[in-house]
């Protein structure tokens, strides 16, 4: 099938099929590439309006019980300064996120679980007595239980990346962790209730086009309502140091396809996409991005989270700017889920 005829199927609101979406995936030629940038455009427009959803990220711990062959933050990289930060500090950060005029706050951490099913009750209670912020965690996979008790004391979404939905590379990039397992956590969240963000990284070792187009489909048939995709970076002290980048163009293309197939599911303006792209926020925003999530780690940890290196820095101010020059606008609701 042409080009032209996937993106008048997209423009007229049908699910493409698998074959489709690798075609998009394939597009090499600039030209056609503009074509497909300019549908993932006005579909966002069309699917979410101008709204651009701002989350404040607050990343409380670098430590991790995982060693996962691609992050920075996996436990034997003794290289790196490990942080925790207080309870008090960690609700300190919310107050300021909901003083800054943000809707949510996403609580990020390795998988620590220092931070215990009661520690974190307490954190998600308090947060939610003293602002109006929803809560999206960002925890890794925790048990049932905890996931349970999360949710009954006010965290709204959970994000938890299926990576890839490739089994042999999963099984290479995760070496201590289960497919079905991490997949079965996915399916428990939404049972739950909770809103549930997913997605990947783009050029992994041994990844195809094919496997992308098998992630956004894997995005599509669970009915997750978030996707974040970004590309691999290396990071020089795990067993993946050696490994080429992704490529920057790739993945706004993925984030563009992602749009066409997806539809009204949120896809934020990844920092790893950021990292590797010149003007990489404002390309995200003009292609299907429609979050974004500035970070609002203290300073003096921020550099310590360093799940690859070069960290792009997204602050506030530029990204309003950025929102605002773009025709579009700050979301001035939580910014839910539609699907
Ligand atoms: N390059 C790109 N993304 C990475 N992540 C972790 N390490 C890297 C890396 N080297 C992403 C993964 C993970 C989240 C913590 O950050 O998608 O879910
Ligand atoms: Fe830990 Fe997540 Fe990094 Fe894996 S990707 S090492 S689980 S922080």
């Amino acid at each position: 099938m042409t080009l032209a005829k996937v993106l008048a199927r997209a423009r007229a609101g049908m699910d493409l099929e698998r074959e489709e979406i690798i075609t998009l995936l394939e597009t090499a030629d600039p030209e056609e590439r503009s074509q497909i940038y300019e549908t993932a455009e006005a579909l966002t427009l069309y699917y979410l309006g101008p709204e651009v959803h701002l989350r404040g990220l607050v990343e409380f711990s670098n430590y991790c019980t995982r060693n996962c062959n691609y992050c920075g933050l996996r436990a034997d990289n003794h290289r790196l300064n490990r942080y925790r930060m207080t309870s008090e500090e960690i609700v300190a950060v919310a107050e300021q996120i909901e003083l800054m005029g943000l809707k949510t706050i996403v609580l990020q951490s390795g998988e620590d679980y220092w931070y215990t099913l009661e520690m974190m009750t307490r954190i998600i209670q308090e947060i939610k007595q003293k602002t109006n912020l929803a809560i999206t965690l960002s925890l890794g996979e925790r048990e049932f239980t905890e996931l349970k008790a999360w949710k009954e004391a006010g965290a709204d979404r959970y994000l938890l990346k299926h990576e890839t939905v490739n089994p042999d590379i999963f099984a290479e990039i995760k070496p201590d962790s289960s497919y079905e397992h991490r997949l079965g956590i996915l399916d428990q969240l939404s049972q739950l209730g909770y809103q549930v963000g997913s997605g990947g990284m783009i050029a992994l070792p041994g990844q195809s086009l094919t496997d992308l187009a098998d992630d956004l489909l894997f995005i599509r048939t669970n009915k997750i309502g978030m996707a974040g995709f970004g590309p691999f970076i290396p990071h020089g002290d795990t067993p993946y140091r050696g490994y080429p980048s992704g490529s920057g163009e790739l993945s706004l293309l993925m984030l563009a396809v992602a749009r066409i197939v997806l539809r009204q599911v949120h896809l934020p303006a990844t920092t790893a996409l950021e990292t590797l792209l010149q003007d990489g926020r404002r390309r995200a925003l003009e292609v299907g991005a429609n979050v974004i999530m500035p970070n609002f780690t203290p300073l003096e940890y921020r550099k310590l989270y360093e799940i690859y290196p070069n960290k792009a820095q997204t602050s506030l101010d530029e990204v309003r700017e950025v929102i605002l020059s773009l025709g579009r606008i700050v979301g001035t609701d939580s910014g839910d889920v539609l699907i």
